[in-house]
């Protein structure tokens, strides 16, 4: 994230001597993506952050999707699924491709062990409940409505609050950014931006942990787990700065557009990944024109599966649908309002919608534990069926 940040000491240059009270080092890390050339941060630590006295191989993560791929608009209930404890070795695989992946997690006790994501940068939603993020980068509070953005490479534990913790877990391949046309020339969010450096929330609190011991560290790789034991509490830094750490902005800090009459998705656009896009779609006053339809036209998004997260019960131009339900509709196909939903929508003043899109730019595959909480007669709905 294109924002300087700094908590804690760090040296007055970079790459010198930066020693301790007792006349030993602090060990700079640099964190960042493309080599040397991407976004980085400089961390410095009380101890090795290479000390591991043991790795072995945890277990791979094995996807699987339908046998055979269907070509039809669905529906999946992700509120009926059962996911285990842990916020991260527990998520539920629906919907990927090799770019990108959804994941559902409803994590039941906090994790005794720390995680690193060394193949994606994740974007997770924060679809109820609260908490703290801990990482190497200090702590970072999170709510429901939050997009938490951790960039790989990230050691980090989810740490939950007293209510229910869900989230959708969006895993992208590649970088996980604000959209370029958001950004001018120097990085900084322009003035069109539906949200600003304002709200973008980073670590606030630094604790650094000078305890040694056995420490469990997994870190994802290659589609597998592997877990770390270390010698000394991983979160040990005592400063950083830099560009590249966790951040959150809530959908509730979006400034929905709305235009005389229907503006296109493109306008609810939050992240670009590589291989897909994220939008918000937030309550909001609907087209002014009396003429106007503010529920959309059908269309084929052609060359992009269509993919949206309900994060209430309530969307314009939707029907059967619940907090927690996913549709997919897959590139090949045409889809919009379902019958009723384009007449009801004129004249309406407002939606109360939430929701989250992630359009991607390949065909998704379906997991198998996605059927498992399908609605079977989604893609029926527009004849008339009812999706129950
Ligand atoms: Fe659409």
């Amino acid at each position: 994230m294109p924002i300087y940040h700094q908590l804690g000491r760090v040296p007055r240059k970079r790459h010198v001597a930066f020693r301790k009270d007792d006349g030993s080092l602090h060990y700079e890390e640099l964190v960042g993506n493309e080599g040397f050339a991407g976004p980085s941060s400089l961390l410095y630590h009380l101890r090795l952050p290479t000390a591991v006295k043991e790795v072995r191989s945890y277990r791979g993560l094995g996807w699987s999707a339908e046998g055979e791929r269907v070509l039809r608009h669905r529906h999946f209930r992700t509120a009926k699924l059962a996911t285990g404890p842990s916020a991260v070795l527990d998520r539920v695989p629906l919907l990927f491709n090799a770019e990108v992946a959804l994941q559902m997690a409803r994590p039941k006790k906090e994790d005794d062990f720390f995680y690193r994501n060394g193949q994606g940068d994740e974007i997770v939603f924060v679809v109820e409940g609260e908490g703290v993020l801990e990482s190497s980068f200090g702590e970072l509070a999170y709510r429901a409505g939050d997009y938490v953005v951790i960039p790989r490479g990230v050691l980090h534990r989810w740490r939950l609050g007293p209510s229910p913790v869900r989230l959708l877990v969006i895993e992208g391949a590649g970088y996980a950014r604000t959209p370029k046309r958001y950004r001018n020339e120097h990085g900084q969010l322009t003035e069109n931006a539906p949200f600003s450096e304002r709200d973008i929330r980073r670590p606030e609190r630094l604790v650094t942990h000078d305890e040694t011991g056995e420490f469990r560290v997994m870190v994802k790789s290659g589609n597998r787990l592997v877990e770390m034991t270390t010698t000394h509490h991983p979160f040990d830094v005592v400063g950083w700065d830099g560009y590249y750490y966790p951040w959150a902005l809530s959908i509730h800090d979006f400034e929905p557009r709305v235009g005389r009459i229907h503006l296109p998705p493109p306008v609810h656009q939050t992240f670009e990944g590589d291989g897909f896009v994220v939008c918000s779609f937030c309550p909001r006053p609907y087209d002014f024109d009396p003429e106007s339809i503010p529920a959309p036209y059908s269309h084929q998004n052609v060359m992009s599966d269509e993919v949206l997260f309900y994060a209430n019960d309530e969307f314009m131009s939707r029907r059967g649908i619940e907090k927690g339900s996913i549709t997919l509709h897959p590139d090949g196909l045409p889809h919009g309002p379902q019958p009723g939903r384009t007449e009801d929508s004129i004249g309406a003043k407002a939606t109360s919608e939430l929701a989250v899109m992630v359009d991607t730019f390949r065909p998704l595959l379906v997991s198998r534990q996605a059927l498992d909480v399908e609605d079977p007669t989604y893609h029926l709905s527009w004849a008339g069926a009812d999706s129950k």
